[in-house]
């Protein structure tokens, strides 16, 4: 793998994923035009964990089968790439696994120059958003809260921030943070978004306040949400925002699975109890395989002193932080206050903590 200088912490590498040198040879020279470094899988199972995080994906027609058939997730940016003869019948392959474009070399190379350079520095670089991914380890474990701890102190430290509900049993996101009444979009509105969401016109359209956007569920008839219109929304999220949060269920559907494997890291949200642990045990066995990053998040109180770490070990994960029991925070959430918006108590600073390691940003008055 060629070694990734300049690169900043957060920028993510186009993937190339191909097993034919020649090919690999020419896709190399031309990302070495554009200015990018890349990353390389030589076939589905290389390529998976990195398959939905890349800002752009070229996969090789020798790979476009097998992808098919390990089913690679659909995402926006991807390209299917051959050369001149190799490529028939491609459209219909392209079509399958939800190519936007078929290039053929030579002729699209400096089309492809041109798609490697928005990648780079230069470029307006879709792959520097964090997308974080939360939820809880048994039902009432502070995932949605924390959710939306995550996403006000985001926007309060200055970034554009979109957070969205995934969750169609939740009661709407837009009440945690006590929105309700704002105008704006709700996923009813956008469950047909299949295609690319042009993302300054979605973020117009949702719920709003200052740096913050809500993509929430409503109040209205219960829908199952595609996980094409889930993949559409990262990827306009990729493009308009810098930091995204999503609240997922805990039983997970192709649409939260979606936005787990489109997640930089994921948190489990685990109140300190042998029970939840036990639950909390069952959700990360099915989370855990589409999660590059996941970490556990413990709250208290503990009554039977069972401590953080024990329950961290006993998921088999790291521990990313706790939470003391903060009783105030229940009453201000009845009273339609969004959680962490004073930017003080427990929750508050563990969001902030988290917010600075991911992006480095500081919320205006963290400690
Ligand atoms: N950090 C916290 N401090 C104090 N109380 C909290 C905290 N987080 C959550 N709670 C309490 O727990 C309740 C449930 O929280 P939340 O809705 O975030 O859980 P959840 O894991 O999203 O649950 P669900 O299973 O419904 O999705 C809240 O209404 C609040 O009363
Ligand atoms: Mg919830």
């Amino acid at each position: 793998m060629p070694p990734r200088t300049s690169v900043p912490p957060h920028r993510r590498l186009p993937l190339l994923v191909t097993a034919d040198g020649d090919l690999l040879d020419d896709l190399l020279r031309l990302a070495a035009a554009g200015g990018v470094e890349v990353e390389l899988a030589a076939d589905p199972a290389a390529a998976r964990s990195r398959w939905l995080p890349a800002p752009l994906v070229l996969l090789g027609c020798d790979q476009a089968e097998p992808c098919l058939r390990a089913r690679l997730p659909r995402r926006a940016r991807l390209v299917l790439v051959g050369r001149s003869g190799q490529l028939d019948p491609g459209w219909e392959v392209a079509q399958l696994i939800g190519a936007e474009h078929v290039a053929t070399l030579p002729a699209a190379e400096p089309w492809l120059v041109d798609r490697f350079a928005e990648c780079g520095p230069e470029g307006d670089d879709p792959g520097a958003v964090r997308i974080t991914a939360v939820l809880g380890g048994r039902g009432g474990a502070g995932a949605s809260i924390l959710a939306g701890g995550l996403a006000v102190t985001a926007a309060r430290a200055g970034l554009r921030t979109l957070l969205v509900d995934a969750d169609p049993l939740g009661g709407g996101l837009d009440l945690v943070l006590g929105w309700e009444q704002l105008d704006g979009l709700r996923w009813p509105a956008l469950t047909d978004a299949d295609g690319r969401v042009d993302a300054p016109a979605l973020v117009r359209a949702l719920p709003s306040r200052g740096d913050l956007v809500v993509l929430s569920w409503d109040r209205g008839e219960l829908l199952a949400l595609p996980a094409q219109a889930m993949a559409a929304t990262v990827d306009a999220a990729r493009r308009g925002r810098d930091f995204v949060v999503v609240d997922l269920p805990r039983q997970l559907d192709d649409a939260a699975v979606t936005a787990l494997q489109a997640a930089d890291q994921a948190y489990v949200v685990v109140p300190a109890e042998l029970r939840a642990t036990a639950a909390a045990a069952r959700v990360v066995a099915t989370a855990a395989p589409h999660c590059t990053d996941l970490s556990v998040i413990v709250r208290g109180p503990a009554p039977g002193r069972l401590r953080a770490a024990e329950v961290a070990r006993a998921l088999g994960l790291p521990l990313a932080g706790t939470l003391r029991p903060e009783p105030g925070l229940a009453r201000g959430l009845e009273r339609g206050e969004a959680p962490a918006a004073a930017g003080r108590g427990p929750l508050a600073a563990l969001c902030q903590r988290i917010v600075a390691d991911l992006t480095g940003a500081t919320a205006a008055g963290a400690a």
